[in-house]
C-alpha cells in the first residue's frame, strides 16, 4: 500500500520525506488555504514546492465546477509538473473532465467520493485514483472502511485499473483498516502516520535495552 501524506504543510512533507516512507502528497483548496496560500501564482508555485520535495504523486485540486474550467485548469496543473495528478470532484462535470483527461494521459484523482456508484463512474471514465473519503463517512455514522472494501472488491471483480486511494484518514486505526480492506493507497495526516509509530512495549523495552547497556558498561 501507498502512503500518501494529506497536507499542504511544506515542513511536514519534509519530515515525512526524510522518514523515507512517503509515496506521495495529496492536498485540497481547504487544506491550501489552511497554509494561508493565495492566489492562482502562489498556488501554482506552491504545487511546484512540493513537487520538489518528494519523489512521488502530488494531487492538485481543480477550483471549477464547470467542464471547460475543469480542463482549463487541470491542464495549467497538470504542465506544472510530471508528478501531479489533477483532482477532480464527483460530480457530473468532473466525470466529463475526468473522461477528457483520461484521453489525454493525463492522471486524474476522483475526489469527494462517497458511494460505491460514484466510485464506478469515475473508474468508467478512466480516473487514475478514486478518493472515498472515511473520516467523513465516520462522523455521519457510515461505516467509511467498509466503503472502501466495497469499492476494492468491485474494481477486482470488473478489473478496473482505478487505483483506491482511502482519503479523510483520521488516526493510525484507520490506517491499518486501509490496509486490511485492500486499499491500495492511505493518504493520511502526519500524526497518524507518526501514531504508526507507537507502542508501549517498545518504550518500555528500549529503556530496559539502554539500561542494561549502562548497567555493564559504567
Ligand atoms: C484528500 O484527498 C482529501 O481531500 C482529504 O483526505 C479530506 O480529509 P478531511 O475529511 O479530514 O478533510
Amino acid at each position: 500500500m501507498k502512503f500518501f501524506i494529506d497536507t499542504a504543510n511544506l515542513e511536514q512533507i519534509i519530515e515525512a520525506q526524510n522518514l523515507g516512507i512517503l509515496d506521495g502528497v495529496t492536498t485540497n483548496p481547504s487544506l491550501m488555504a489552511k497554509e494561508g496560500i493565495k492566489g492562482n501564482e502562489n498556488i501554482l508555485a506552491h504545487y511546484q514546492r512540493i513537487c520538489e520535495i518528494v519523489d512521488g504523486d502530488v494531487s492538485a485540486e481543480v477550483i471549477s465546477t464547470d467542464y471547460n474550467g475543469m480542463i482549463k485548469e487541470g491542464e495549467i496543473l497538470a504542465k506544472l509538473h510530471p508528478r501531479i495528478v489533477v483532482k477532480v470532484p464527483m460530480i457530473k462535470e468532473g466525470i466529463r473532465a475526468i473522461k477528457y483527461f483520461s484521453g489525454k494521459n493525463i492522471r486524474t484523482n476522483c475526489t469527494l467520493v462517497f458511494s460505491p456508484g460514484q466510485a464506478l463512474l469515475a473508474a468508467k471514465a478512466g480516473a487514475y485514483y478514486v478518493s472515498p473519503f472515511v473520516g467523513r463517512l465516520d462522523d455521519i455514522s457510515f461505516d467509511g472502511m467498509e466503503l472502501v472494501a466495497h469499492i476494492v472488491n468491485i474494481y477486482k471483480t470488473y478489473d478496473f485499473k482505478t487505483q483506491v486511494l482511502a482519503a479523510s484518514i483520521r488516526n493510525p486505526i484507520h490506517i491499518i483498516k486501509a490496509l486490511d480492506a485492500g486499499a491500495h493507497v492511505a493518504t493520511c495526516p502526519l500524526d497518524a502516520i507518526l501514531g504508526l509509530l507507537k507502542h508501549p512495549l517498545t518504550d518500555i523495552g528500549l529503556q530496559k535495552f539502554l539500561e542494561d547497556y549502562s548497567r555493564v558498561t559504567s
